[in-house]
C-alpha cells in the first residue's frame, strides 16, 4: 500500500476526493498524513473526520523558508508520495529536489497556460474556448513541472470565473485520485525529467474530457 502525505491550505475538496478514492476497494494508496500551513484549513477538519493524522505547521514560528520546509519534510518522512492539493505557498528548491518524482500538484488550468493565480478569469479574458485542470510533477519552477494528465472542459458563453472554477474542480476531483492511483501502481513516474506512463515518455500530457472513461485512457 503506497503511503501518501497531502499538503493543503484551503477547504480540501481535492483532499476529500483522495480520501474517498483511497477508501474504495482495490485502492493501492492510503492517505496517512495531512499537513497545512493554516490552522483553520478545511483540509485539517476533513483529515480529523477521516481519522488521518493532521498537522498544522505554522509558518509564523519559522524564521525562514528553509526552516519551514524542514518541518514539512519531517512530516513527509516515511511517506512514498507527497500530494499538493491547494497548497498556497512556494516550496524551496531543496525540498522540491529531495522529493523530485515523488511530489505532484493539481493546477486549475491547461498548463503551460496560466501558471499562478486567477486562472479562470484569465481564460475568460483570453476568450479561450477550452479550459481545464492539470496534474503535474512538481519541479523548482512554479506550475512548470512535467504534466501527466489534463482534463479539458468547454468554456460556455454564459460562464463566469465561479462557474468555470466549479466545473474545473469537478474534473480535478476525478483526475487527481486517478493519477495518484497510477503512481501507486508504478505506472506513472518521472524519468530524467520526463513524465512516463508504463515506461514510455509522455510526449504530450494525457488529455481527457468530462465523458472520458479514465480506465480506458490508460489501458
Ligand atoms: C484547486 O482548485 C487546485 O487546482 C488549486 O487549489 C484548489 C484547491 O481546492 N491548486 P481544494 O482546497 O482542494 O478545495
Amino acid at each position: 500500500m503506497m503511503s501518501v502525505a497531502v499538503l493543503a491550505s484551503g477547504r480540501g475538496s481535492n483532499l476529500q476526493a483522495l480520501i474517498d478514492a483511497a477508501a474504495r476497494p482495490g485502492s493501492q494508496f492510503a492517505i496517512r498524513c495531512v499537513v497545512s500551513d493554516r490552522a483553520d484549513a478545511g483540509a485539517l477538519a476533513r483529515a480529523h473526520a477521516a481519522g488521518i493524522p493532521a498537522h498544522f505547521i505554522d509558518p509564523a514560528i519559522h524564521a525562514d523558508r528553509a526552516s519551514f520546509d524542514a518541518a514539512l519534510d519531517a512530516a513527509f518522512a516515511g511517506h512514498d508520495l507527497t500530494v499538493l492539493a491547494g497548497f498556497m505557498r512556494v516550496l524551496g528548491s531543496a525540498l522540491v529536489q529531495k522529493w523530485a518524482g515523488r511530489m505532484v500538484n493539481v493546477h486549475p488550468s491547461l498548463l503551460p497556460k496560466y501558471r499562478g493565480l486567477n486562472t479562470h478569469q484569465r481564460a475568460l479574458d483570453a476568450s479561450d474556448t477550452e479550459h481545464g485542470a492539470s496534474v503535474h510533477f512538481v519541479t523548482e519552477t512554479l506550475d512548470s513541472g512535467p504534466v501527466i494528465l489534463q482534463a479539458v472542459i468547454p468554456v460556455n458563453a454564459s460562464d463566469d470565473a465561479a462557474t468555470l472554477a466549479a466545473r474545473v474542480q469537478a474534473q480535478e476531483h476525478r483526475i487527481y485520485p486517478f493519477v495518484v492511483g497510477l503512481f501507486a501502481q508504478g505506472r506513472v513516474a518521472l524519468v530524467d525529467g520526463v513524465a512516463t506512463l508504463d515506461g514510455k515518455a509522455l510526449a504530450m500530457p494525457l488529455r481527457v474530457d468530462a465523458d472520458t472513461d479514465l480506465e480506458c485512457i490508460a489501458a
